[in-house]
């Protein structure tokens, strides 16, 4: 059974990870780069582990160069989700690679990206907002500066911080004061965490961050009082399977946590993280979990409807999308 048309939230989703391959090539070529180290034969992003995908997602995203240029990658981003029959997405925006996390340049990157998101929204009907990010393995000052352009710029768009990055680089309490930095400016906040770290790392980003929702989270799955605690304190997961499996932290569909960890009560939501890095697509991650799991039209809605609970939007915008989200 084809979910394609079935309406969506997607609440994990990197903006420059969703950059069409075929987009970034074409940047490259209109500014001379040659990055054809990180494409496959067959046109497609090619790496071998999680690092060293860390470095071609940095490799592509260099071709990314002005305001202009995250104005037609957001289009094309939210082009193809609206395919997909996604309705409200939440995208992780990072100063860092928006003009070095300079305040100044970082307003003109996101007015961009919210124009865009506009343009994408009058055309498809889809419902863009954005989280900042920083980057882990770039360090807690640089993630403090990025706190800074986050802040600076909360609005009726910029609803939302985390933290994402090579998950094995310090512990989340490094950066704790990019957080409340945040948190005090009023964003809401998430962060990556068990994916490539065990239950623990699910643990500290929890009580040292003060996170809502967490990124990943599913390697909670080995340590079920955790599991207990999430779903006691309705901490909701960004569960992105196709990511796992593609990476390698489970060997199949059948095999990924997503089930036993909604079946045990925690909130779980589901997304793409990277999708063309991944070859999936939102449509592509309903279809496979409804082969696994036998989930349905209605395990989906619930599903959807736990997504843009937890959405980091205002009020009437949840209203409106559960509403779009009704068969
Ligand atoms: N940045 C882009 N994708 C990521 C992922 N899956 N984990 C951590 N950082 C990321
Ligand atoms: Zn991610």
């Amino acid at each position: 059974m084809s979910f394609r048309d079935l309406p969506k939230v997607e609440l994990h989703l990197h903006l420059e990870g969703a950059a069409p391959p075929a987009f970034i090539r074409g940047l490259a070529k209109e500014k001379s780069m040659d990055i054809s180290g990180i494409f496959a034969e067959d046109g497609s992003y090619a790496f071998n582990d999680f690092w060293h995908f860390l470095e071609v997602y940095e490799a592509a995203t260099a071709t990314l160069q002005s305001p202009e240029d995250f104005y037609r990658l957001t289009l094309a981003v939210l082009e193809e989700s609206a395919a997909s029959g996604v309705i409200y997405s939440e995208a992780f925006l990072s100063p860092d690679f928006c003009g070095g996390r300079d305040l100044v340049a970082w307003r003109e990157y996101l007015q961009a990206i919210e124009e865009a998101a506009a343009a994408a929204e009058k055309t498809h009907g889809i419902v863009l907002k954005g989280i900042v990010t920083p980057i882990r393995h770039f360090g807690p000052e640089k993630a403090k500066e990025t706190a800074l352009c986050a802040a600076e710029t909360v609005g009726d768009f910029l609803v939302g911080f985390g933290l994402g990055g090579d998950e094995k680089m310090g512990k989340p309490k490094d950066f704790a004061y990019g957080f409340d930095m945040a948190r005090e400016a009023g964003l809401r906040l998430t962060a990556h965490a068990g994916e490539w770290g065990g239950p623990e790392s699910v643990r500290d980003a929890v009580r040292d961050l003060g996170v809502e929702r967490i990124g990943h989270g599913v390697r909670a799955i080995e340590d079920l009082e955790l599991v207990d605690e999430l779903a006691e304190k309705g901490i909701v997961l960004e569960v992105c399977p196709g990511s796992n499996i593609a990476l390698g932290l489970y060997p199949s569909w059948r095999q990924h946590p997503i089930a036993k960890l909604r079946e045990r009560g925690v909130g779980v939501t589901i997304s793409t993280d990277d999708p063309p890095f991944f070859h999936t697509t939102m449509a592509r991650e309903f279809d496979r979990l409804s082969d696994a799991f036998d989930w349905d039209e209605g395990e989906f809605l619930a599903i959807n409807k736990t997504a843009i609970n937890a959405a980091f939007c205002d009020a009437k915008t949840r209203q409106e999308i559960l509403k779009r989200l009704e068969p």
